[in-house]
């Protein structure tokens, strides 16, 4: 299922605030960028392929009054805790503040039986999918906190909780991120921690994986985009009336219906 916004994201709703958004360079992440620029943001490309970066970076410029991006390449498979910490140090350095970060990124192999998964796919798939998301939150933690309202978002999909045969590392690493959200707002880390299943969109890896599924069957990113960035709003804890929960972004609560 496709979530549809719990309210729309007011104009202007994210001016003034800082966005690092993981994955930005395709797909979910891209879209998500470029809805939280046009809502006014300063918004943190991170991804590993600065081609990609510097095409949302220009589509960034090109939106009327939107502040100017900043990219910041990182392959999340091989970052270490040393390059979490220089990359939020140095997002705080030059733009003040860090107020969402987006975990939009995925690494992501094939379809594959559990015991067909060579060793390094399952590395590279839990470096990327789970080590790298909780790493960057724990080294963005403290400037979350300094700020009004700071979130993180986690960008699930439905495996992370209904089984699912020949997803491998990838449904282990999402499952494992649902988890690790699920536990660390139970620890009211004095910010929001959502977890978010976009459903079924249109991008790379859909469309790698579902070779045989015709592409127009599936949304465009930009629709789950607009309900991750409503997400972001510094009242988005007291329109969703979420607080610091995690907030299941597929099954929203019925009193934040729109
Ligand atoms: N598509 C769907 O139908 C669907 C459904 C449910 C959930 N989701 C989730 O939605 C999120 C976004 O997926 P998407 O469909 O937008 O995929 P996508 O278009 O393939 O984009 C994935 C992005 O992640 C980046 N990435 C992958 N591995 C990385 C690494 N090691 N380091 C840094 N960046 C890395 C990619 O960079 P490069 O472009 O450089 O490779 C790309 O920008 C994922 O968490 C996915 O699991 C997707």
């Amino acid at each position: 299922m496709t979530p549809t916004p719990l309210m729309p994201l007011p104009a202007e709703a994210l001016r003034d605030r800082v966005v690092l958004v993981s994955g930005a360079g395709a797909g979910l992440g891209r879209a998500t960028a470029l809805r939280c620029a046009r809502a006014g943001a300063t918004v943190v490309l991170l991804g590993r392929t600065i081609s990609k970066l510097e095409a949302c970076f220009d589509a960034i410029a090109e939106l009327p009054d939107a502040p100017e991006a900043a990219i910041y390449p990182m392959d999340l498979s091989g970052a270490s805790d040393r390059d979490m910490h220089d990359c939020i140090t140095r997002v705080v350095e030059e733009l003040g503040r860090l107020d969402s970060v987006v975990h939009a990124a995925a690494h992501w192999q094939d379809f594959r039986a559990m015991s067909d998964v060579l060793s390094s796919d399952w590395a590279n798939t839990l470096a990327a999918n789970i080590t790298a998301p909780w790493a960057l939150t724990r080294a963005a933690l403290p400037h979350l906190q300094a700020v009004e309202d700071g979130c993180a978002v986690f960008v699930d999909c439905e495996c992370a909780h209904t089984p699912a045969a020949f997803h491998g590392a990838f449904g282990v690493s999402k499952a494992a991120s649902r988890a690790m959200v699920a536990g660390w707002a139970l620890e009211n880390p004095g910010i929001r921690l959502h977890t978010f299943d976009p459903g079924p969109m249109r991008t790379t890896m859909r469309l790698l994986g579902y070779p045989g599924h015709p592409a127009e069957s599936y949304p465009l990113p930009e629709i789950p985009a607009e309900a991750l960035s409503a997400l972001l709003a510094p009242d988005a804890a007291h329109r969703a009336q979420i607080a610091s929960q995690v907030h299941w972004a597929s099954d929203p609560p019925p009193s934040s219906a729109p």
